[in-house]
């Protein structure tokens, strides 16, 4: 090979070798004990307005079958109780292995941020998501 075949090939040789070697792998998977993520989606969206005095449901659930709880936390994140005669709001279906949730507001006069928690298997599989709830302007 003539000598600048040579230069200009070790030349090119150095400059792929000095790419560094972390922007040509893809990134790193989690390890088994990494925290996986959940993903509760709220079916009314992030914002939603409610009348004074009404009764509404929220509906949160999780795509994929891996989450063992849904659950609805107040805006002072304290999970909501069940159904009971006095409860002015309650959620239903967040008994272990369901995916999804129900929040019923049996009079709507609590407005706030209401957040769904979704648990999987392990301890650390927790995913969040949360709903501003208004009072609708008549
Ligand atoms: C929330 O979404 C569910 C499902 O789409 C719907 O049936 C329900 O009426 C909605 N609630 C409010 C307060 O808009």
């Amino acid at each position: 090979m003539a000598p600048q075949i040579i230069v200009a090939f070790s030349l090119a040789l150095s400059v792929v070798l000095n790419v560094p070697l972390t922007t040509a792998l893809p990134p790193p998977r989690p390890a088994a004990s990494d925290t996986v993520s959940m993903h509760p989606i709220i079916a009314n969206g992030s914002r939603v307005a409610v009348s004074a005095m009404s009764e509404a449901f929220l509906f949160c659930w999780v795509d994929g079958a891996s989450a063992q709880q849904v659950e609805w936390l107040d805006p002072l994140n304290v999970p909501l109780p069940h159904w009971s005669l006095e409860a002015s709001r309650y959620q239903l279906g967040s008994g272990t292995h369901l995916p999804h949730a129900y929040l019923v507001f049996v009079d709507f006069r609590q407005p706030g941020v209401y957040t769904c928690v979704a648990r999987g298997a392990e301890a650390m599989e927790e995913g969040r998501a949360s709903v501003i709830v208004t009072l609708a302007t008549p």
